[in-house]
Order: C-alpha cells, then sequence, then structure tokens
C-alpha cells in the first residue's frame, strides 16, 4: 500500500478525495486544506485519513509516500516543489504550472531526485478518449484532416485564470494524444465580458505538422453544456460526446472523394479533370466500456510508482500542455466588451 495525502479539498479536490478512499493500491492518510469547512467534507468522505489545515503537518509525516494536489493553478508549481523536498511522488491537478518555466522547474527537480511527476489530464483515463485512439491508430478514420473542440457551458466562473487556462488543457490533451504530431503555429482570439482581462471565451486554433488542425473554442458563457470533439478524416469521420450517456462514440461513412474523370490523363492536372464525390454512408455505435476516469487515473499513479516507471501523463506531457496555453496566451488578440452591470 502507498501512503498518500490530499492538499486541497475543494471543488474538485472532493472527488479526488472520494476515489482514493476507495482506491485500493494507495491510503489516504492525510486530507489538508486551509478551509476547515473543506475539511468537514473530507471527513465524511474519507473517515479514516487525518485532516489539517497546515499542509507542513502531512508532508512532514515521514510514511506519506506520495501527494495529490488539488490546489487553485498558481499554487501547483511551488507546492510540487515542496513536496518533492520532502521526498515525495507528486499528482498536481492540470495544467502543470502557470508558465513553461515553472513547470520546467518541477519536471527537472523530480528527474534529479527520481520522483513521480503526474498531472491531472484526466480525459486520458476516459474510455472513450482512448478508444478514439485505437480508431485513429487503425487507420479507419484515413488521414486526420482537422478536429474541433468545443467545451462550452454555464459557469464556474473562475477569477484566478481565463477560460483558456482552466478548461482548454482538456482539449488540448485530447488533441495531441490523437494528432500525435508537434504544434507549430497557434492563433487564439479571446472575449472578456464579466471581469477585466480574463476571457470567458476563447477561440484557439492549433496547426499541427502536416497542417492537420486542431480547434478548440471553450467557454463558461454558454447556455448548453456541450463536451464534444469532432474529428474528419479522409475516408470516415467520427464524433465524440462526452456527456451523451448512449452514443459517447459515432463513426459516420462519410466523406467526400475526389474521383479522377480522366485515367488516361494522368493525375491532379487541373481542376476540371476532377469531380467531388459526396458519401453520406452508414453511422455505427460502438461500445465502450466506461470506468470512472478518475479512478483509472488514481490506479496509474499507484502502478507507476510501484513499478518505478513514467505515468501516461508525466510531468514533460503537462508541460507539452502548458507551454501550447503560454503560446496561445501571447498570440491571443483579447477583446473586452463593456460590462453589463444589474442595477
Ligand atoms: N481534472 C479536472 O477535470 C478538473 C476539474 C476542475 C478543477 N480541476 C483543477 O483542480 C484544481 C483545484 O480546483 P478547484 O475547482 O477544486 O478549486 P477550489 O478553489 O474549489 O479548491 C481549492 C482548494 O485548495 C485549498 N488550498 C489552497 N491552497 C492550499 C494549500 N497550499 N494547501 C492545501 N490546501 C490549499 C483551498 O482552501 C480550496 O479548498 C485546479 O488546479 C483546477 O484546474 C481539475
Amino acid at each position: 500500500m502507498i501512503n498518500v495525502a490530499l492538499l486541497g479539498c475543494g471543488y474538485w479536490g472532493q472527488n479526488l478525495c472520494r476515489v482514493l478512499a476507495q482506491n485500493r493500491k494507495l491510503r489516504l492518510s492525510w486530507v489538508s486544506d486551509l478551509n476547515p469547512a473543506a475539511l468537514e467534507r473530507a471527513g465524511r468522505l474519507a473517515p479514516s485519513a487525518r485532516t489539517a489545515t497546515d499542509p507542513e503537518q502531512a508532508l512532514s509525516d515521514p510514511s506519506v509516500d506520495a501527494v495529490v494536489v488539488a490546489t487553485p493553478v498558481a499554487s501547483h508549481a511551488a507546492v510540487a516543489l515542496k513536496v518533492l523536498e520532502a521526498g515525495k511522488h507528486v499528482f498536481i491537478e492540470k495544467p502543470l504550472a502557470r508558465s513553461t518555466a515553472e513547470a520546467e522547474q518541477v519536471c527537472n527537480r523530480a528527474e534529479h531526485k527520481r520522483l513521480i511527476v503526474m498531472v491531472g489530464h484526466t480525459f486520458m483515463y476516459n474510455g472513450a478518449v482512448r478508444q478514439v485512439k485505437s480508431i485513429i491508430e487503425s487507420g479507419a478514420l484515413g488521414d486526420i484532416y482537422y478536429a474541433f473542440s468545443r467545451r462550452v457551458q454555464l459557469g464556474i466562473v473562475r477569477q484566478d485564470v481565463d477560460a483558456l487556462w482552466n478548461l482548454a488543457p482538456h482539449d488540448i490533451s485530447i488533441l495531441n494524444y490523437w494528432i500525435d504530431r508537434p504544434v507549430e503555429r497557434v492563433a487564439a482570439v479571446g472575449q472578456a465580458f464579466l471581469q477585466r482581462d480574463i476571457a470567458d471565451v476563447v477561440f484557439a486554433h492549433l496547426t499541427y505538422s502536416g497542417n492537420v488542425a486542431g480547434h478548440i473554442q471553450v467557454s463558461w458563457l454558454d447556455p448548453s453544456k456541450v463536451r464534444q470533439v469532432t474529428v474528419v478524416g479522409s475516408r470516415k469521420m467520427l464524433l465524440f460526446d462526452d456527456v451523451s450517456t448512449d452514443a459517447r462514440i459515432q463513426i459516420f461513412d462519410k466523406g467526400i472523394d475526389v474521383e479522377n474523370l480522366d485515367q488516361g490523363m494522368g493525375s491532379f492536372e487541373t481542376y476540371a479533370q476532377h469531380r467531388l464525390i459526396v458519401r453520406a454512408g452508414d453511422v455505427w455505435l460502438p461500445h465502450v466500456d466506461m470506468r470512472e476516469p478518475l479512478a483509472v487515473e488514481m490506479d496509474e499513479f499507484a502502478d507507476s510508482i510501484h513499478e518505478g516507471r513514467a505515468p501516461l501523463t508525466d510531468g514533460r506531457k503537462g508541460l507539452e500542455v502548458v507551454s501550447i496555453l503560454e503560446r496561445l496566451t501571447r498570440a491571443m488578440k483579447l477583446d473586452h466588451t463593456q460590462l453589463s452591470l444589474v442595477s
């Protein structure tokens, strides 16, 4: 059994607390949160764990092998470095840090101390996301042209990070995993309606090598909850819908074929020699085995520690995501709209 401490038991930390309390490979021995009310909730979810408002109590306990961090983004790097200094493996919620420099510092420190850093890119532990990866790898979709990810809903409005840093780590980690090529160019437009300099809505565009495009829309100011990624390939198209209960993956035998009208003329010379034929065939709904992604994620943390290997979403993978977020922020044109105040 690996003894684990959880630092931060707020909105998201309580989910980790519940899953850790039920995990068979990890023993949740401490929960620490600066807010005593969060610890009361933790006490109900994990009655056998000790609680403390001072995180040092858990960090100085020599029986603690690993620490799970679910504190606000601004504190991630500092808390992770403290955990590593205490000689413990660390799991950090996404995004790994607020800058590439901070993320690199955490990765370098962990490598130097031979400790594991894992980042909470939860979607890598989602059965449907993994199944889509196998479908893409099988070649069933043909060449991937582009993927379009939409993650919108009403709230939760953050004050410490914008919608890009709060929501897009998920989309970027999914697209990086599926497309699996380096990002060559980025572009982004953001709109801030509710708070100064904090984008509520962001349209981000990634150009992967080979001109494969990844487009992302994130927003916490939208009437509907949508979590969908469309992947368009040369042979087939696919929709991943994370909020669907019965059709998480839909594969469409749809596309547009280019027919060469004059075989004798050889290849692609002029547009006039070709005809575009719309193909609208069947739709398949493959069965998806779904275990709670957070439980799979915590198992991966435990297994990587046991086996002394890098986890699927190690620090370097987290660093890649932070670096793309940073590039998008630099490229982002942020438009402000006059606040509409309620009287
Ligand atoms: N993987 C996901 O799908 C997902 C979803 C939501 C949030 N998150 C991530 O989880 C993290 C926390 O987000 P949240 O929504 O729970 O925020 P939150 O503000 O609700 O909770 C953060 C908690 O951390 C506590 N805290 C702050 N500093 C601390 C410290 N040094 N030691 C111990 N406790 C400390 C706060 O008192 C608070 O209770 C963020 O990094 C966020 O990006 C991940």
